[in-house]
């Protein structure tokens, strides 16, 4: 066995990795927890949160850090989990990339145009495998659907819908305070939460090339930003319709797909697809069985490390996650402008 030590971590080989988690909030801390269920690598957390971070290290027994420049005055990290705010990904992406760390970025990728370049040229530079954590990328039932789309006797898309919502207070009590309340560090149901159906419909359609977005605070106490959405697009030749609010009580998301020769439909809550051909008068469904929240995680994590290997992998590129920035931005600028957009 070979028991080198690289920096303060037993070196158990050339592919168990050395990860470093990069927010451990809400979602960090799942990451965190899904990265250790691989078992394929050690994991280390940063946090400028003090107290937060105290709490996570005497958790999960890891090495802790207030802040990066800490962390890699340390050591060194083969990848960079970047769980913070989305006004803070790219920067950090950059620091992970001159590193020479893989980057597996959160979603929304940001929330402005202005850093994608520099960003796309640092990555570029530093050759480390990149993805952005658009979870919806590891759902069985979502990527069977495409490959059925892509596959089919149904005929190229010609019509969609996305119907989406939950009880945004319910799953996330503390949403007055965290980035959420402000559009600018990444909040509103556009950025944060439609965002994942969005992604889902581009990795499925094609790239969205026309929005017409209305959106509006109906219910939310404590925030002013849009919790309900409503948005006629074009994924080129498809039409589309977006539906979504943060205060309904189902917890539910439903896509549909209409070809020329018959129809599917992904219920993403009943982790079911179904296809629906002319002439038929019940949906034929494919059905995955009951799933622990953290395991879709957990595969990413696993797809994340093979990423890093150079396998091939379902995840989210980072040119897809520019092109559902794209998205984001032209569908609020179309809510003040009042008028559709055109992507670039
Ligand atoms: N994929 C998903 O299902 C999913 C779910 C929730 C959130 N997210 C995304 O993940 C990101 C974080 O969301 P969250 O809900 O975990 O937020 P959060 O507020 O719970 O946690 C963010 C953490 O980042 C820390 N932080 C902020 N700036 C930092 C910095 N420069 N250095 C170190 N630590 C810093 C904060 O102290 C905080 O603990 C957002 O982009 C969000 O959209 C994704």
């Amino acid at each position: 066995m070979d028991c080198r030590q690289a920096g303060a971590t037993l070196w158990k080989g050339p592919m168990f990795r050395s990860i470093l988690i990069i927010g451990c909030g809400s979602i960090g801390e799942r990451h965190l927890r899904c990265f250790q269920k691989t078992g394929r690598c050690d994991v280390a957390v940063c946090d400028s949160n003090a107290a937060l971070l105290e709490r996570i290290a005497e958790v999960y027994s890891v090495s802790s850090f207030t802040n990066l420049d800490a962390a890699l005055q340390a050591r060194s990290f083969d990848a960079f989990v970047i769980c913070t705010p989305a006004h803070t990904h790219l920067a950090i992406a950059r620091c992970g990339a001159q590193h020479g760390a893989a980057l597996f970025i959160e979603k929304p990728l940001s929330v402005t145009p202005d850093e994608i370049e520099e960003t796309r040229e640092s990555i570029s530079r530093g050759g480390r495998f990149t993805a952005v954590a658009y979870v919806y990328h590891l759902m069985p039932w979502i990527r069977e659907a495409r490959e059925f789309l892509h596959n089919s006797d149904l005929g190229a898309p010609l019509h969609a819908t996305a119907t989406s919502g939950q009880h945004f207070p319910t799953f996330r009590p503390g949403y007055r305070e965290i980035y959420y309340k402000d559009h600018a560090t990444g909040g509103g149901a556009i950025q944060d939460a439609l965002t994942h159906q969005v992604n889902a419909m581009e990795w499925m359609l094609g790239p969205c090339t026309r929005v017409f977005c209305d959106a509006s605070h109906q219910l939310l106490e404590g925030v002013t930003v849009e919790d309900t959405v409503n948005i006629s697009a074009r994924h080129g030749s498809v039409l589309a319709s977006y539906a979504m609010n943060q205060f309904q009580a189902p917890n539910e998301a439903t896509f549909q797909i209409h070809c020329g020769q018959g129809s599917v439909k992904i219920e993403v809550h009943a982790r079911r697809w179904g296809v629906l051909r002319h002439g038929e008068s019940e949906w034929s469904w494919h059905q995955t069985p009951p799933l622990e929240r953290d395991d879709l995680f957990t595969a990413q994590a696993n797809a994340f490390l093979d990423g890093m290997d150079g396998k091939p992998t379902p995840l989210c590129t980072f040119e897809e996650a520019v092109q559902t920035l794209k998205f984001n931005l032209a569908a609020l600028r179309s809510i003040s402008a009042g008028m559709p957009i055109t992507l670039s």
